[in-house]
């Protein structure tokens, strides 16, 4: 992979592909991950000598140009973050771009406005590609969350422009190399959430790369009750009963061990503080629901889990955002991030639901890797090629070295 270490950047203009599109509420950015994770890349170019260019989507204005998701707000907080001052141009392409790009120092650092409020981002025009590489020397893609985007500045101007992958790019992709293409094994994964016909092809995929697949989350419901098991009135997906005992079988057939809940936290309404009640998955009241899984399933997860040298995390076990319906989240997250810190367990974790989860566990901290991405993380569980990352490969046979 050509990466940073590939690139005399010194005076070279560098359009840097970030992904900035950070949670905002009220106008305040209520996790600044993404922005921190960005920060040694340009930081290095900025060392090296380059002018550095950042450009990124922000949310999904579809093609308008929407005051409200204008990325100067951002720009301000990364410049905030950098301890230096950026200058934001609000435009992304054009004159003023051009200007802004013109004036520019060595070492400098401009934010560009939302990529999106082009249509042609999305559609991955040529004509808004070009527009991006006529304001550069070269490409850094560092968006590893926008990777499973063909958009123009995540993939057609890595055609046009001598492209490598910056350091968060790079570190995620290391990681998840780690994780599941060349992992030590015994290799896991707990994959949870609510729906199974959403990841089915996640779990096709891990299927064929993992040793044990551990399942929670509403999704277990539906794997219990094509089992046969009466789950009450708990979420389910009752046309994908054939499907879940496929998986099973496909997974007895490759030696990959399914572990499925085997007690739950029960209630009749979802809601914070109800009553509740733990039952062996046998026994679910006919009008309760299954919110969590139960404590014997947490002690049989730890043990599995204490029996793996991988372990690849995607969706909470229960409805976590709900207290008392996180403790088996919590419980689980706290055994990971313990022999994590033994070192005898390789973690990575990854999507938007997980990350938050093990957040409100108090363990971020204490995982291998925690993704910055949500659906290219998905994605990329799903074994798909990432678009991004694609023409970050090909292009590397194709631009002259720089
Ligand atoms: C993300 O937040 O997952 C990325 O920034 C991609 O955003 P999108 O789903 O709007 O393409």
């Amino acid at each position: 992979f050509k990466t940073l270490d590939h690139l005399d950047a010194a005076g070279k203009k560098v359009l840097l592909r970030a992904d900035l599109n950070v949670p905002v509420r009220d106008r305040q950015i209520t996790d600044a991950t993404r922005i921190l994770r960005l920060l040694p890349t340009i930081q290095e170019l900025a060392q090296k000598g380059a002018k550095v260019i950042v450009v990124s989507h922000f949310d999904r204005p579809r093609g308008q140009r929407v005051p409200a998701l204008s990325l100067g707000p951002i720009a301000d907080a990364l410049g905030d973050a950098l301890g230096r001052p950026v200058t934001f141009v609000d435009d992304c392409i054009g004159p003023a771009a051009q200007k802004a790009v013109d004036s520019m120092q060595n070492g400098d650092v401009v934010v560009l406005e939302n990529t999106r409020f082009y249509p042609g981002e999305e559609q991955n025009d040529p004509e808004l590609a070009k527009a991006f590489a006529a304001l550069a020397d070269c490409y850094v893609n560092d968006a590893f969350s926008a990777a499973h985007r063909a958009h123009a500045s995540t993939e057609g101007v890595a055609r046009l422009l001598p492209s490598f992958a910056g350091r968060l790019m790079e570190t995620e992709l290391n990681a998840l190399n780690i994780a599941l293409e060349n992992p030590e094994r015994p290799v896991g994964a707990i994959v949870g959430g609510s729906k199974i016909s959403t990841k089915l092809d996640l779990i096709g995929n891990l299927l064929e790369k993992v040793d044990m697949l551990i399942i929670g989350g509403a999704m277990a419901n539906t794997f219990l009750a094509a089992q046969g098991v009466d789950v009450g009135r708990s979420l389910q997906e009752a046309d994908m009963h054939d499907t879940a005992r496929a998986i099973m079988t496909k997974a007895h057939d490759r030696g990959c061990e399914i572990v499925l809940p085997v007690d739950a936290v029960t209630a009749t309404d979802f809601q914070a503080d109800v009553p509740t009640r733990i039952v062996p998955v046998s026994a679910i009241p006919a009008d309760a629901m299954m919110l969590d899984v139960g404590p014997e399933t947490v002690k049989l997860i730890c043990t599995k889990i204490a029996t793996l040298k991988t372990l690849v995390w995607n969706g909470p076990l229960g409805a976590f955002e709900i207290t008392p319906f996180d403790a088996a989240t919590n419980a689980v997250a706290r055994e990971v991030a313990r022999l994590t810190d033994a070192g005898v367990l390789k973690s990575v974790a990854g999507g938007g639901d997980t990350v938050s989860a093990l957040r409100h566990a108090g363990v971020e901290g204490h995982i291998s890797y925690i993704s910055s991405a949500g659906g290219a993380f998905l994605e990329w569980l799903e074994g798909k090629t990432l678009p991004g990352i694609m023409a970050l490969e090909n292009i590397f046979e194709r631009a002259l070295p720089i």
